[in-house]
């Protein structure tokens, strides 16, 4: 699929709908050196800090991406057609651990513009993100008692900011 690349300040979306119900691809690692892997996320945030565009992502450590969130700098947030539901799903239900989920999905990586990790064929959105920060949830810092619920094994999720160095979309991600 051809993208063109997106300024941030004309980057659209509807940012709840395509967490919370399109979903999307999490990938940590580097294409060159065939060491990545990739998950199904609905969990995140879109937004600026320190100035700079950032998205912001939740990875419980029980992830086989966990690992390469944390060997690496650079990870790729990606959304698809609806056509690719199923793939997404699966993605988000099979370890990387247990083999190669991303064939078995159909998907076909691919080098990104200006990071390591890597962006997908089928992508209609890339965001290529560099990390900025890193932290896990502290449980004690919970507000509200129900949240705990969320984490029957205390897995809780290691929280990692990206600072968005490429935006690449259909021209529906497009405004202006
Ligand atoms: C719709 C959906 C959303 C998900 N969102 C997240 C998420 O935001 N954070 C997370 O840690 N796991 C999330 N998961 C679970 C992972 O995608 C799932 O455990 C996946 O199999 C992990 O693969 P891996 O072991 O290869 O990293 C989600 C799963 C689905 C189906």
């Amino acid at each position: 699929m051809a993208l063109q690349a997106i300024e941030f300040t004309q980057f659209s979306a509807r940012v709840f709908q395509l967490f919370d119900r399109q979903w999307m691809l999490l990938t940590g690692g580097d294409f060159a050196r065939g060491e990545f892997n990739t998950m199904t996320i609905s969990w995140g945030s879109l937004g600026i800090v320190w100035g700079r565009p950032f998205v912001q992502v939740l990875v419980r450590p029980t992830r086989h991406t966990h690992q390469f969130m944390e060997r690496f700098d650079t990870f790729t947030v990606t959304a698809f057609p609806e056509q690719y539901r199923g793939a997404l799903n699966l993605l988000g239900v099979k370890s990387g651990r247990d083999g190669d989920k991303i064939a078995q999905a159909g998907l076909t990586p691919m080098v990104s513009t200006k990071i390591a990790a890597p962006a997908f064929a089928e992508a209609e959105l890339v965001l290529e993100c560099r990390k900025l920060y890193r932290d896990p949830l502290e449980a004690q810092a919970f507000l509200d008692p129900k949240i705990e619920a969320n984490y029957p094994q205390k897995d809780y999720h290691t929280v990692y900011f990206g600072e968005i160095v490429a935006i690449r979309g259909e021209a529906k991600y497009r405004t202006g």
